[in-house]
């Protein structure tokens, strides 16, 4: 299936938008972008670019003066990215990592984060789970984590527990949301049960077919296991879960799609529906 879809159905030229990451090939975002587009018939084009992290600045700078007018922003620039823009919604200046980029004609260029918005609707409207009162543990410290974490202890956690490889990254960002409720970093290896509610994958371990060692007693078979990581067939993140009978293993295919009406919304001002999408990207999961 094609991923890049450039959409000439309007007269004129198409609008340029497209994603930033490094490494970013595997995207899916092009796809998910350009069924949007059709289906609200807006004439934009959606592109990948890999840039490295030393080049970040000046050269997603480069895209906007070349005319490019949105930007998702993914893995490992989400915060590189709050530092480029002029502007911060109140959800990017919270967590202090941005996934969203729009370049506006007054040369504002104002930086979302979408990701929790994205990961809160698939948990609640596609899986019906209520996360009021849960035990909720994020495994990650970095750009993806710091864009989950106000959205979920808005939903009046019972607690949160930040694990990290590196335990000084967790134990500083649990610091940055005390405010909102209960919240606590550590290590991997200071992790203990009883068994989490939810866990939520933030890491990008995956990415290099990694699953961090966990300590024992984490999950039961009312745990529900999300990757914010996506991809086909099992994560070791999702094996893992399976491993320890899990109540779901879910990879973040509904929350990228969710993430990605959002930004939509944000550039175009209006929210695709997801559902068409949603069955497209199930039939490769
Ligand atoms: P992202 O935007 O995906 O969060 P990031 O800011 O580079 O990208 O953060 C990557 C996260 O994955 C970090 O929490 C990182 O742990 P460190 O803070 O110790 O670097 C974590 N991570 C990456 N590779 C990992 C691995 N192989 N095992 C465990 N954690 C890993």
């Amino acid at each position: 299936m094609a991923r890049q879809v450039n959409l000439l159905h309007e007269a004129g030229t198409p609008d340029q938008y497209g994603i930033v990451g490094h490494p970013v090939a595997h995207s899916w975002s092009p796809f998910i972008h350009g069924m949007f587009a059709i289906a609200t018939a807006q004439n934009l084009v959606y592109r990948l670019f890999d840039i490295a992290p030393d080049d970040f600045r000046r050269e997603t700078l480069r895209l906007f003066t070349s005319g490019v007018r949105g930007l998702n922003i993914t893995l490992p620039h989400k915060q590189a990215a709050a530092d480029l823009v002029n502007e911060l919604t109140p959800r990017a200046a919270r967590a202090q990592a941005v996934n969203t980029i729009a370049f506006f004609e007054d040369t504002t260029l104002l930086g979302d984060n979408t990701d929790g918005i994205g990961l809160i609707c698939d948990l609640e409207r596609n899986m019906q789970i209520d996360l009021a009162d849960k035990r909720v543990l994020i495994l990650g410290a970095g750009g993806a984590a710091r864009g989950v974490i106000a959205p979920l202890m808005e939903r009046e956690l019972r607690s949160v527990t930040v694990a990290n490889r590196t335990p000084m990254r967790a134990r500083n960002l649990a610091a940055e949301f005390s405010d909102m409720g209960k919240i606590a970093g550590c290590s991997f290896a200071e992790l203990q049960g009883p068994p989490y509610d939810l866990i939520v994958n933030a890491t990008s371990a995956s990415l290099q077919g990694e699953m961090p060692e966990m300590p024992a007693g984490l999950v039961d078979e009312e745990t529900v296991c999300y990757d914010m990581a996506y991809g086909r067939g099992q994560t070791p993140f999702t094996t893992w879960a399976h491993s320890l009978h899990a109540r779901r293993a879910t990879k973040g295919w509904g929350m990228l799609v969710e993430q990605a009406a959002e930004s939509f919304f944000l550039w175009r001002g209006i929210r695709p529906n997801t559902q068409p999408v949603l069955e497209a990207l199930a039939k490769h999961a």
